[in-house]
């Protein structure tokens, strides 16, 4: 990883003082505070763990991402703490390989990183051009590119898709033009394009974002498999034996919908406590300097084992 690479790419980890002051606060019989071994879940560019790392100057992290790049990213940066920071290239789904024993917090902050949306050959961006991608994990065969899921599913399939991920209200047309298109859809912005020939002007004036942002959205959280990591991730997390403190920073309500009915039914199960009863959100002044964080929402768990 060249030195420019590292100074181009920067991501203002979202919630950073909530999530810092959670840890502070949480405490068991079986460990104290500065004794911490923390998973960070999301490692893309490593804001969280080098702030855990500068924080709890005992703790050891491993940062796990789906994304080589960012694993590779992540070990430069962070390369100063020596064997305090590991990192692992992995799925959530694969997180109980990770003999998660060993960890006293786990920490996912989900969605994409700005190293994975500000690089237009990933195709995660409506804002510049480039191939329809969107895997995350570049590596893993079994994904479907983008534009392979525009062309190998049927209509109805794809208004599916853009309804139940992007809420979008057209979905239906907009998977209806795709299906009709005359040139094929091989990038970001043929898509881009498409989306507004067929949205009526009006409609894309009275949006108040971008008019392709609901589709992207959708077709990133299909390509990835979001929702069924994320379903696998927590059910490898109710299965924890030990004492934990379990952080979910969300962006999407039917990712934040899926994480309050689990913490809500190992409540119920006993497996712990809800930390947040209401979803913590950023303050204003967050939002005023990164506006990313906007949609955020913290939810916490503490798993007590006796
Ligand atoms: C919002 S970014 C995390 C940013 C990080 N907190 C920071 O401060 O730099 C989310 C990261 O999670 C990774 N990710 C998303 N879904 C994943 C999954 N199912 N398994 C592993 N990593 C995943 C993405 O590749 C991305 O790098």
């Amino acid at each position: 990883m060249k030195g420019r690479e590292l100074k181009i790419f920067s991501h203002e980890p979202v919630m950073l003082n909530e999530v810092l002051d959670l840890i502070k606060n949480f405490s068991s019989p079986a460990c104290s505070a500065d004794r911490l071994n923390i998973l960070d879940g999301t490692l893309g560019l490593g804001g969280y763990s080098e702030a855990f790392l500068k924080n709890f100057p005992d703790c050891r992290v491993i940062g796990l991402d789906r994304d080589e790049r960012a694993i590779n990213f992540s070990l430069e940066r962070l390369k100063n703490f020596g064997d305090r920071f590991s990192a692992r290239h992995a799925n959530f789904s694969e997180i109980a390989a990770i003999n998660n024993e060993d960890f006293n917090v786990y920490v996912f902050d989900l969605g994409v990183s700005n190293m994975q949306i500000s690089d237009p050959e990933r195709g995660f961006s409506f804002q510049n051009d480039g191939p329809l991608d969107m895997r995350m994990n570049t590596n893993d065969e079994n994904l479907l590119t983008a534009r392979e899921v525009l062309e190998n599913y049927d209509e109805k399939f794809l208004a599916k898709i853009f309804w139940d991920y992007g809420e979008e209200k057209f979905s239906r047309q907009i998977a209806s033009a795709i299906k009709k298109s005359k040139t094929e859809l091989k990038t970001t912005g043929d898509l881009v394009n498409l989306i507004r020939e067929t949205l009526p002007q009006p409609v894309q004036r009275k949006m108040g974002t971008h008019p392709a942002r609901r589709v992207f959205q959708a077709l990133r959280i299909f390509v990835n498999n979001e929702m069924q990591e994320l379903e696998n991730l927590l059910k490898s997390l109710g299965g924890i034996k030990n004492n934990a403190l379990i952080i979910f920073v969300a962006y999407h309500s039917l990712e934040d919908r899926i994480i309050k009915k689990t913490f809500r039914q190992w409540q119920t199960d006993d497996k712990g406590k809800i930390l947040t009863k209401h979803p913590m959100t950023p303050a204003e002044n967050e939002i005023e300097k990164n506006y990313k964080a906007r949609s955020a929402k913290l939810r916490a768990f503490s798993i007590i084992r006796g």
